[in-house]
C-alpha cells in the first residue's frame, strides 16, 4: 500500500517538476514581448501570474515532499520494525533450538548415566551371587570333611565289623561278596553309592525289618527287625561299615 502511494507521490512529483520546468523554459525561452505601440502588453504583467504559479507549484512540490519523505519515514519505519522483528523471531528460534540440544544433551547424559548404575548394580549382583556361591561351595565341602571326619571316627576295622555282625546275628543271612538270604553288602554298597540320604533309611530298615528293596535276589524274603535287641549305635556302625564297601 505504502509502495504504491508513494510511486504514485513521486510521480505526480515528476509532474510537477517537469510542468515546473516548462514554465521556466517558457518564460526563459520566450522572448519578452516588443515594446510596440501596438501591443500594448503591461511589462509586468506576464511575469505576475507567472509567478504565482511558480509558487503554487513551489508549494505543492513542498507539500508533496513532505508527503513523500513522510511515507519513506514510514517505510523506512515499518522496514525497521520487520526486521526487528525477523532478527526477534530467528534470535527466539535460535534459543529454542539451543534449549531443544541442551534438553536432549542432558536426556542423552542421565541415560548413559543410568546405564553405567544398571550396569554397576549388575556386577554387584553378580558378585554378591559369586560370592554366595563360593561361600556355599566352602560350606558344603566343610560340612563334607566334617561328616567324613565323624564316619572316619566312628568307622570299624572290616575285622572288628564282622566281628559285630557276627555277634548281632547278621551274617546268618549276609556276606560281603555273596548273597545268601539277604543281598550282598557289596551290592548293596554299590546300589547306594552316592545317595546321602539312604544312611537313614538303612538304619530304619534294619531296626524295623523289612522287605521289597530286594525281591529279585531275595525272592521277597523279609528281614527281621533288630531293634531293640541290636543297639542303634551298633546298627549304625554296621550300616556305615557296609555302605562303605
Ligand atoms: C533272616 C535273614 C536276615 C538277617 C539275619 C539279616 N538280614 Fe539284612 N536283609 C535280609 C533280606 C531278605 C533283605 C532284603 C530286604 C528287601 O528286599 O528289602 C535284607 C536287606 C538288608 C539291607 C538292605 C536293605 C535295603 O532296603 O536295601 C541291609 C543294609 C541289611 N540287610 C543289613 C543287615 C544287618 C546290619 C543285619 C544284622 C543286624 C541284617 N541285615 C540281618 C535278610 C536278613
Amino acid at each position: 500500500m505504502n509502495k504504491i502511494m508513494m510511486t504514485l507521490a513521486i510521480s505526480a512529483l515528476g509532474l510537477v517538476i517537469g510542468a515546473c520546468g516548462k514554465q521556466e523554459e517558457q518564460s526563459v525561452q520566450s522572448p519578452p514581448p516588443a515594446p510596440t505601440a501596438q501591443l500594448e502588453v503591461p511589462a509586468a504583467a506576464a511575469p505576475e501570474p507567472m509567478a504565482d504559479a511558480l509558487e503554487t507549484v513551489v508549494e505543492e512540490a513542498e507539500v508533496m515532499i513532505e508527503e513523500v519523505s513522510e511515507m519513506v519515514d514510514e517505510t523506512v519505519e515499518s522496514v525497521a520494525e520487520q526486521a526487528e522483528a525477523v532478527k526477534q523471531a530467528v534470535a527466539e528460534q535460535t534459543d529454542q533450538a539451543v534449549e531443544g540440544a541442551v534438553e536432549k544433551a542432558a536426556a542423552v547424559q542421565q541415560a548413559a548415566v543410568a546405564k553405567v548404575q544398571d550396569t554397576a548394580k549388575m556386577g554387584e549382583a553378580v558378585v554378591a551371587d559369586a560370592t554366595q556361591a563360593a561361600k556355599t561351595t566352602v560350606a558344603q565341602v566343610a560340612e563334607k570333611v566334617t561328616s567324613t571326619a565323624a564316619v572316619t571316627t566312628t568307622a570299624l576295622s572290616q575285622e572288628d565289623a564282622l566281628n559285630l555282625a557276627n555277634r548281632s546275628g547278621c551274617l546268618a543271612c549276609h556276606q560281603v561278596d555273596k548273597k545268601v538270604v539277604g543281598p550282598a553288602w557289596a551290592d548293596v554298597a554299590a546300589r547306594y553309592r552316592g545317595d546321602a540320604s539312604v544312611r537313614d533309611k538303612l538304619v530304619a530298615k534294619v531296626s524295623a525289618g523289612g522287605k521289597g528293596n530286594w525281591t529279585d535276589v531275595t525272592g521277597g524274603v523279609p528281614m527281621p527287625p533288630y531293634s531293640p535287641r541290636v543297639a542303634d549305635a551298633d546298627i549304625e556302625k554296621l550300616v556305615d561299615f557296609i555302605l562303605s564297601l
